[in-house]
């Protein structure tokens, strides 16, 4: 196969948020595959926000500046000289924000989509951030029936399925999300028992009412001034799981920590992360569980899947950042825009 391979590549690390030219879009050959590889044609690209924190030095695992920005994707084999891939596969791969892509096979597995299920839900619910809140919920969390499950961004693709699993599993769910509109689905869609909408001025009084009974769980997304809050209506022994702190990922230098962290004391509490990768041997179990309660119909699979050319990404990532997503983003492919 001849032609254009588009990518984006890392151009410069950002300090705050950060602009399209800390990317750079270069045009290259399509790559051949040698003897034991394939070409991978992306079809569709993992909106994550942990693309913020690849772009910085600090990170334990930084882009490096000139490389291709990585990306969790979806592909379709187009050549193959590889055994165990045959040209019309469809892959999932960390195959980077880029057209097409090499790969030796190395941390790829194929994907198939069935009915009711699209290819994009293999990068959320059944991918890395449905991952995230099964373990997170269940091991860090350790949630146990008739808790009361406190959710931060609930809305996007994490705290979509980590509500929804706390709901399944008998919890009590509030969930925080940003504005009317994904408060109503919380509880009209996912059956999410109450939600609150931190931009309203009275974000503090919705969070003592819907708090009541306190918090067993708080799996936290966000940080910053809703970790700080959602800490003083912990229970006893009550359970917090720091999943990400997207509002301070711009924060490059100066993430602002909590200041309620005495209740962890008052409260016997605890706080600890949860590294999806660290539960990579047992996705298997997850993905497993994940198919039956979508076959079901007790989880719903929320995707934000936007159609365009890889030119969009920047705007995409930003689309993050602004909550201008609701559930998975992930940018679908057009070869021609
Ligand atoms: N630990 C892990 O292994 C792991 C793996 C994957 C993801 N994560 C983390 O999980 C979190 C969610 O990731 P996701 O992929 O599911 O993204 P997402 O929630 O689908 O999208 C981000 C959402 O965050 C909210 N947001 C953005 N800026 C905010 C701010 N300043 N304050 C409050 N809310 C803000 C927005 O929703 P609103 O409209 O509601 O504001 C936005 O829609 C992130 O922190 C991510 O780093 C962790």
């Amino acid at each position: 196969m001849t032609g254009t391979n588009r990518q984006f590549r890392l151009a410069a690390r950002p300090v705050g948020p950060f602009d399209d030219s800390d990317f750079e879009l270069v045009r290259t050959p399509v790559p051949v595959p040698g003897d034991g590889e394939f070409l991978v044609k992306v079809t569709h690209l993992s909106i994550d926000p942990a693309m913020r924190g690849w772009m910085n030095a600090g990170h334990v695992r930084p882009v490096d500046v000139g490389a291709v920005m990585r990306a969790i994707t979806i592909g379709k084999v187009v050549h193959s000289r590889h055994s165990g891939f045959a040209e019309g596969d469809f892959v999932h791969g960390t195959f980077g924000v880029q057209e097409f892509a090499l790969s030796d096979g190395a941390g790829v597995y194929k994907v198939h989509s069935e009915e009711g299920r699209s290819l994009a839900a293999y990068l959320g619910v059944l991918g890395m951030t449905g991952m995230t809140a099964y373990f997170g919920l269940l091991d860090v969390g350790r949630l146990a029936m008739g808790d009361v499950v406190l959710v931060s961004g609930a809305a996007g693709a994490v705290g979509s399925v980590a509500g929804q699993i706390a709901r399944i599993k008998g919890a009590h769910v509030i969930g925080i999300a940003g504005g009317p509109e994904k408060a109503g689905m919380l509880v009209d869609r996912l059956g999410f028992s109450a939600a609150i909408d931190y931009k309203r001025d009275d974000f503090l009084d919705q969070l003592r009412d819907r708090t009541t009974r306190y918090v067993d769980v708080f799996f936290d997304n966000v940080g910053g001034d809703i970790l700080d809050q959602g800490l003083t209506r912990l229970a006893h022994g009550g359970r917090v799981v720091i999943s990400g702190a997207i509002s301070q990922y711009d924060n490059s230098n100066a993430v602002v920590g909590p200041s309620n962290y005495l209740t962890l004391l008052y409260r016997s509490a605890s706080m600890a992360g949860v590294a999806v990768p660290a539960f990579a041997d047992r996705y298997p179990e997850a993905m497993a569980q994940m198919s039956d309660w979508l076959a079901a119909g007790q989880l719903t699979s929320i995707e934000d899947t936007v159609h365009g050319g890889i030119g969009t990404f920047p705007a995409m990532l930003r689309r993050l950042f602004t909550g201008k997503n609701t559930g998975k983003l992930v940018l679908e492919l057009e070869p021609q825009a």
